[in-house]
């Protein structure tokens, strides 16, 4: 146990109107605030906070104040989750002591880096940068230097031994008022569904050993004050950003968090063996973002989609109409029924088309073939050139799929080398959707991929992969390793597989896609232009996926398409304009046939290209605002334009409500000092209502009415209350 150490320098970050404020105490730090903005503090002031971070002496406890810690453990009585797990090899010892050895506080860059090193060996540098969006992103290098200086360890030189880790834990302090939690859960063709919880004494924890974030992702917790909503409440949010296995956690203990209440924090989930850290050794922890807002949900997604749109390499052309030919002809290649669907899809306007699943060696179904990376003669006995070419005359960008990291048992591949399964030595595991998983951290199966795919693009110049991950990891061992557990060797050898690629392919754009919205992260997104959000395609579910999804993802970077009249996930029947008005608030695409479409469908979505294309600068930059309604069966959200000279409102029915109008509902997110000119937009059709239309809609229809924003964001409008799986759209143009 230890006391404040009185002398000890007070640092704060400032950025995206956040404080995160540390001491440097020995023998750790402690974060003393993270959450509102609280000024530039005179260095007084900073001692103020500092010394009233000191909670009371309690009954039954420790006989100095409990503090919490960067890295909290049994060594400062922390008895939550400890902040490092994991134990020397030899002698068994699982405490290791860290203390402050160092600092570098880059106020520039709003960054403080600790520098903290262990009795037993290990060296711990945690770096906190706070951008100018409010992100808080936390990382962790835990590095062996070897070597002994205590006597705990028995005296014995340790210099040759190995810590083996269990887990490297990076959390942050919650306030009281922190009283519930929003995170998500899910499954196939129904992603990001989120579950409200109350913060709870003891832990809500999130773990996820499926070898990808998957269908069930916790995706972002957040954290807040009772009832937060859209636009409304504080809350403090965190992404962990990394595909593999990982831990979302809020804990609360009965003794608190120091002067807090609780924590939330994560980190990856090792498997045991994955890392073990003989002399020199590193691990780097998984980038975790954390973000407060007192703004709402809105407020976080707002921060980080201004963070992923500052990425340098964040998309930058206007994101192209697609087609994907999946639901349209599934595994049924044919180059003439492709070639009318690609003529046709050009004539409705669209500018990529992708091929997905089908095309290579003996791919007639979910039986065979991964893993032979090689067209497939008897389909394509000319290979893909006619397709690719057929699409190039007409202007358009040609995408192809792969799903890399799996592999058929009944492939070449797995024939010519089953050593390169990433399964137990005896056995395969069970199979998922017919397929295994192959070990890319092998290095021959990694450059055999890379070898393939590089060759596929080069030949075809091909603009877009969709890259697929169809199934979870279970019992990930490397057979080129004794067996040792894999997943995190997995996840590393994807990330350099598709740096590579990108690196080698300037230009070449990337969607992930696993199973639908199975490996939507922020480290897959470092090195991926577009994720797929889900395979339901039905607007009903969408309206909510998507919205869900856009809680981290700003809508340039989510794939949304129009399907079939009778959704292929859910066979429930929807009718066109609801489904495009669905599929208009995302990167846009088609995964219907349009050779079955008739030409009046034709033409409606021929005017939807034309409107997607026209809006796609205000979709793909402005600011994404969503209601917070009592009625669940109607959704209001929109995008505002940075400057807030332009807004898109949709205004959605799901089903039928008890209420038979919904009064005023205010559009959110306007400048209350502008005015603005409302405009129906019916291109794709007018919604079909439950009443006769109220009167603004009229004059909104001939272009006459103009409101303020104050008004507009205040009051609202009496919306019209719409026939179940309608939507209305409604443009805003300040006047
Ligand atoms: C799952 C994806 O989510 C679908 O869009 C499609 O690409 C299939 N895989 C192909 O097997």
């Amino acid at each position: 146990m230890f006391d404040t150490d009185h002398s000890a320098p007070v640092i704060q970050l400032r950025g995206g109107s956040t404080s995160f404020i540390v001491e440097l105490g020995a023998p750790l730090p402690r974060v003393l605030h993270w959450g509102a903005d609280l000024g530039e503090l005179s260095a007084a002031e900073l001692d103020t906070i500092r010394i009233t971070a000191k909670p009371s002496v309690t009954h039954n406890s420790t006989d100095t104040p409990r503090l919490l810690t960067v890295l909290p453990t049994e060594a400062d009585a922390w008895s939550g989750t400890p902040g490092i797990e994991g134990r020397m090899r030899s002698t068994g010892m699982p405490y290791p002591r860290f203390r402050l050895n160092g600092h570098t506080h880059d106020e520039p860059e709003s960054t403080l880096t600790l520098r903290l090193h262990c009795d037993l060996g290990l060296e711990l540098s945690l770096r906190y940068r706070l951008d100018e969006h409010g992100i808080l992103a936390v990382d962790g290098r835990l590095r062996r230097t070897g070597g002994t200086s205590d006597e705990r360890t028995g005296g014995t030189p340790d210099g040759g031994d190995v810590f083996d880790l269990s887990a490297l834990t990076l959390m942050l302090p919650l306030p009281e008022r922190a009283t519930e939690i929003v995170d998500f859960t899910g499954k196939w063709s129904r992603e990001r569904s989120p579950q409200r919880v109350p913060v709870p004494f003891g832990t809500h924890l999130r773990e996820i050993r499926r070898g990808r974030p998957s269908l069930d992702s916790p995706y972002l917790l957040m954290a807040g004050t009772g009832g937060f909503g859209f636009r409304t409440g504080e809350v403090w949010a965190l992404h962990v950003a990394w595909s593999g296995n990982q831990r979302y956690f809020v804990e609360q203990l009965p003794e608190g968090a120091g002067v807090h209440r609780s924590v939330v924090g994560g980190g990856e989930l090792l498997l045991p063996g994955e890392v073990a850290l003989g002399d020199g050794d590193t691990y780097d922890s998984p980038t975790l973002c954390f973000a407060w807002s007192d703004d709402g949900m809105d407020g976080v997604a707002d921060r980080f989609h201004e963070l992923l749109r500052s990425r340098p390499h964040h998309p930058a052309s206007p994101r192209p109409l697609v087609l994907n030919t999946w639901e349209a002809v599934y595994f049924d290649h044919d180059l003439e029924t492709l070639s009318e669907l690609v003529d046709r899809a050009a004539s409705v306007g669209v500018e990529r088309v992708v091929l997905d699943d089908g095309w290579f060696l003996g791919r007639r179904s979910a039986r065979t073939g991964l893993g032979d990376w090689l067209v497939d003669p008897d389909v394509w006995p000319d290979g893909l050139s006619p397709l690719v070419e057929r699409v190039r005359s007409h202007g358009m960008e040609f995408g192809l799929w792969f799903e890399p990291e799996m592999i058929n048992l009944s492939s070449r591949l797995a024939e010519d080398h089953p050593d390169w399964i990433l399964a137990p030595a005896t056995g395969e595991g069970p199979s998922v959707r017919h397929q295994h998983v192959l070990n890319i951290a092998h290095e021959d199966a990694w450059k055999f991929v890379y070898d393939r795919i590089d060759a596929l693009v080069s030949e075809y110049r091909i603009d877009y992969i969709k890259w697929d991950h169809n199934r979870e990891l279970h019992e990930a061992s490397r057979r080129d390793d004794g067996g040792r557990a894999g997943v995190r060797a997995q996840t590393e050898a994807i990330y350099r597989l598709l740096d590579a690629l990108r690196s080698r392919h300037r230009g070449l754009e990337i969607e992930s896609c696993a199973s639908g919205g199975g490996r939507i992260d922020l480290g897959i997104l470092q090195r991926t232009d577009r994720v797929w959000a889900s395979d339901c395609n039905d607007p009903v579910e969408r309206q909510q996926i998507q919205r869900w999804t856009g809680q981290l993802l700003p809508p340039e970077l989510v794939g949304t398409h129009v399907g079939a009249a009778e959704a292929h996930s859910t066979r429930r029947v929807t009718s066109l304009p609801f489904r495009l008005a669905t599929a208009l608030f995302g990167h846009a695409g088609i995964e219907l046939n349009l050779n079955a479409c008739d030409s009046d469908e034709l033409s409606t979505i021929r005017a939807w290209a034309g409107l997607y294309k026209e809006l796609r600068p205000l979709l793909h930059s402005g600011r994404v605002v969503r209601a917070d309604l009592t009625d669940e069966q109607t959704l209001l959200h929109g995008i505002v334009a940075a400057d807030r000279t332009s807004a898109l409102f949709s205004w959605a029915r799901l089903g039928t409500s008890p209420a038979i109008t919904s009064g005023r509902v205010p559009l959110p997110g306007l400048d209350p000092d502008r005015r603005y000119r409302l405009r129906l937009r019916a291109e794709i059709g007018r919604p079909e209502l439950n009443e006769h239309p109220p009167g603004w809609l009229a004059a909104a229809e001939e272009g006459s009415l103009s409101l303020g924003g104050r008004t507009l964001s205040g009051l609202g409008l009496p919306m019209p209350t719409l026939q179940p799986q309608q939507a209305l759209l409604l443009q805003l143009d300040a006047v």
